[in-house]
């Protein structure tokens, strides 16, 4: 798949991310009914961002190994147990709240610096590619 359709989903899966997040947020933990929508857009949207997240870094040859995608695969974590901080209120919801935006704002900056950034090895590609030009 194109790298573009790779960040097309990564971009339609965080608004759904944020968006399950905010509705738990605000949802009424006593019912809880109205929570299990928020937990399937939630468990979807997390797929679709590691999906497409590991897909771009496929393609665009970035190194598993760099910081920047580590750090971003940790946040990315912090996001999946959220939903049992705030199904369960392990938080006050407004320091909940704050630390997601925190968490988002930080996988986006990551990105787009890129600390630590390093370039899979393509050495072996380019053997590969000579070997079959023979
Ligand atoms: C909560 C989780 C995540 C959020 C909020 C997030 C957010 C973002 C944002 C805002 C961008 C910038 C898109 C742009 O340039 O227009 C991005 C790009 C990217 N993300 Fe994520 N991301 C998350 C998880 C992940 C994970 C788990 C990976 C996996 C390895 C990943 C890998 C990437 C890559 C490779 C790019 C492209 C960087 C480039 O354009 O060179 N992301 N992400």
């Amino acid at each position: 798949m194109d790298p573009s359709t790779y960040k097309i989903i990564h971009l339609i899966g965080l608004m759904g991310l944020f968006s399950a997040l905010g509705g738990l947020i605000g949802a009424d933990v006593r019912k809880p009914a109205t929570l299990r929508v928020y937990g399937i857009i939630h468990g979807i949207s997390l797929l679709a961002l590691l999906v497409s997240g590991v897909g771009m870094q496929t393609k665009l040859l970035y190194s598993m190994g760099s910081t920047w995608i580590i750090a971003k695969l940790v946040i990315w974590l912090l996001m999946g147990a959220s939903i049992v901080i705030l199904k369960r209120r392990l938080m006050p919801v407004g320091a909940a709240w704050a630390l997601i935006i925190i968490l988002g704002s930080a996988a986006a900056i990551l990105a787009i610096q890129k600390p630590g950034h390093k370039t899979k090895e393509i050495k072996t590609a380019q053997a590969e590619v000579s070997f079959l030009a023979k």
